[in-house]
């Protein structure tokens, strides 16, 4: 079978990645696989149609020592490439393993100290005491330098179907060496009440009866073909990628036969806490680098998020032991109404035209501990581009001590939710009509009275090229509606400007931690909305390959220090957004969908709307649609050069 260079890893080529680094003498009794993924070959060979062989990157972690080796392997040559030992003081530790979560709980569990601070608080069951395995982060505290750790916070669990996260035991924490199994620091701030008030909103309750059903239908199937990895829909075409680290990628994303990315992803998404207790001041989830986002992807045959006609993908992953894992419909794909395309009825020629507006939407969803993330990809019609990240599940819930405690909400009596950002990072590494590309910042702006502006009306924009990365490090500015506009200067449209693409940011608050703070240098990233780099296949996730305690040595601001020319040339785009949340009563005890994201729309890429072509709704049998032929409903007439939405098909 050919393979394109981008095709997912199969299940078959993780048990031969296994069975190479095994034949390789890498794997031992306590060898764990915390990251294997496929090694895209480089931007430039893809691009060429090279052949290329089928690589796979390991990290492996040895659960006795803590060695971390960094392997590359060919499944072409059947043979280890390069393989080397990862210095985790400087580059970081690999992600957070599902079995660690259990692994915590027996450390704990037959810990003394810890089971005689519980018992101060009246809890005699270590088993009732649910531990959640929590990122430590980096903070230069003595003693932790080269431990593989994790910072332990517990929740009382009243009975088996009990939902945990309503109960937590605030003011102590463990941290807990992951390797040699000790706790290594035990933080016992006092006793705080433990919220006792049940949340059990996955049990059974009484529902209102007012809903009739709501199907949606496409008798004829959906508008999409898929082979492989290749879906087509209408005039876009893409490939489906999905990486242990970002979950769903997307790649050569094109309409009409013209590219416009190369490759699109959720890079990295980071959780960082605003409490300065001292059993919570260290709370930041990299939910990508930490945890994982293709690890931790839902499958979605235990309950589907999407209406309609679905086409599922399933993704093969690999489980801790380097064993495949299938994912049975990790990505769901189908179409959706989005309501109207455009429409005008003209009071000269008595035309009435209209056209609905349809998106494909591609998604994956994660649960990370208490949390759960929606990623949902939208192409439409008329070429925009948009990501929507969905936030939903539990907040994480802390014991409120009344009053008007600063760093968090009382959600419930008693229980508080500590204040908290979402915030990602996309990488678009854009390829608009191929990769020379450029980036400029265009702000609306304001016009004095003058000669020429007598009346004081006039606005204009102003449009700056940024032309290095140092440049490119750019915030949103909500009070001039700053856009950045993607171009490639050397193909003109129709009107003699580059084509290009705008990206429109929700404009959001970047990182509200102190610049000084460990997360500021660990997430540098989530300083800036934008940032430009000169496109090089290794800068893959914005906050290191590693990080995992990544003290903030490896980001995409050690990168940028190198000031590359980003005008005209082979760039990608990074752009941070996300949420600040203040969680709500209407939060508990399972916070609605939040929403945020971006788009990315073209602007001068298509000389005309790029959507005229689209057929006119077709009429509804009931009521009869706008262009229904019944004699007692009259249509409006048809010109006959325009055609209107009446015009025969
Ligand atoms: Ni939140």
């Amino acid at each position: 079978m050919t393979m394109h260079p981008l095709d997912r890893l199969t299940a078959d080529e993780i048990v031969a990645n296994r069975r190479i680094l095994d034949e390789h003498g890498l794997i031992g009794p306590a060898t764990r696989f915390p990251l294997v993924m496929l090694a895209e070959p480089p931007k430039a060979a893809v691009l060429a149609g090279a052949s290329c062989d089928r690589r796979v990157s390991t990290v492996l972690l040895d659960r006795t020592t803590g060695e971390v080796r960094d392997v590359l392997a060919s499944l072409t040559d059947g043979k280890v490439l390069s393989e080397r030992v990862v210095d985790v003081r400087t580059e970081g530790q690999p992600p957070i393993m599902g079995e660690e979560f259990a692994l915590v709980e027996k450390i704990l569990w037959a810990d003394e100290a810890w089971c005689t601070a519980m018992a101060r608080r009246g809890l005699t069951e270590p088993s009732r005491i649910r531990i959640s395995a929590l990122s430590a982060g980096a903070f230069g505290i003595a003693g932790e330098e080269g431990r593989r750790l994790v910072r332990c916070l517990s929740f009382l669990q009243l009975s088996d179907d009990d939902n945990v996260w309503a109960h937590p035991i605030d003011g102590i924490v463990a941290y807990v060496d992951l390797i040699t199994g000790e706790v290594v620091e035990l933080i016992d701030d006092g006793i705080f009440p433990i919220p006792g008030e049940k949340a059990d909103f996955h049990l059974p309750v009484a529902t209102r009866d007012s809903q009739k059903p709501l199907h949606i239908t496409q008798p004829q199937g959906p508008s999409f073909t898929v082979d492989g990895n290749v879906v087509t829909w209408e005039k876009w075409q893409f490939r489906i990628g999905f990486d242990q680290v970002e979950g769903l990628t997307l790649h050569q994303i094109s309409l009409g036969d013209r590219s416009i990315v190369y490759r699109a992803s959720v890079a990295e998404m980071v959780v960082p806490y605003g409490d300065p207790s001292p059993v919570r001041f260290w709370q930041n989830y990299f939910d990508a680098g930490e945890y994982s986002l293709g690890k931790d992807t839902n499958a979605l045959t235990l309950g589907c998020d999407c209406l309609g006609e679905i086409h599922y993908f399933d993704a093969a992953i690999a489980d801790d032991d380097g064993n495949p894992r299938l994912l049975p419909n990790a990505i769901c794909m189908h179409e959706e109404d989005y309501g109207l395309l455009w429409k005008h009825t003209d009071m000269y020629n008595g035309s009435s035209s209209v056209r609905r507006q349809r998106r494909l939407v591609v998604s994956f969803f994660i649960t990370v501990g208490n949390y759960d993330y929606g990623f949902y990809w939208y192409l439409y019609l008329d070429g925009t581009i948009q990501l929507e990240c969905k936030a939903t599940g539990v907040v994480f819930a802390s014991a409120h001590p009344g009053g008007d405690y600063p760093w968090a909400s009382e959600i419930a009596p008693g229980v508080g939710a500590p204040f908290h950002q979402h915030l990602f990072s996309a990488r678009l590494d854009m390829a608009l009509d191929g990769p020379g590309n450029a980036v400029d910042e265009v702000d609306a702006v304001r016009v004095p009275v003058s000669e020429t502006n007598p009346y004081g009306n006039a606005f204009t924009r102003r449009s700056t090229r940024l032309r290095t990365e140092s440049e490119g490090a750019r915030l949103a500015d909500g009070s001039v509606g700053r856009t950045w506009h993607i171009s490639n200067p050397s193909v003109l449209n129709a009107v003699g400007r580059p084509v290009g693409y705008t990206l429109h940011p929700e404009g959001q608050p970047t990182l509200l931690a102190d610049e000084s703070s460990s997360i500021a240098k660990r997430a540098a990233f989530t300083t800036r909305h934008l940032w430009v780099t000169a496109q090089d296949d290794t800068e893959r996730y914005p906050a290191g390959r590693f990080v995992n305690q990544n003290p903030g040595l490896t980001g995409i601001d050690t990168w940028v220090r190198a000031d590359r020319d980003i005008d005209g040339t082979d760039i990608v785009v990074w752009h941070t957004f996300g949420l600040t949340h203040f969680p709500r009563t209407e939060d508990w005890p399972i916070m609605p969908v939040d929403y945020t994201g971006f788009v990315l729309k073209p602007s001068g890429f298509f000389d005309r709307n790029p959507a005229l072509d689209v057929p006119a709704p077709a009429a509804h049998p009931a009521t009869g649609g706008c262009c229904s032929a019944q004699p007692d409903v009259p249509a409006p007439a048809a010109h006959p050069a325009a055609g209107g939405c009446c015009s025969a098909r």
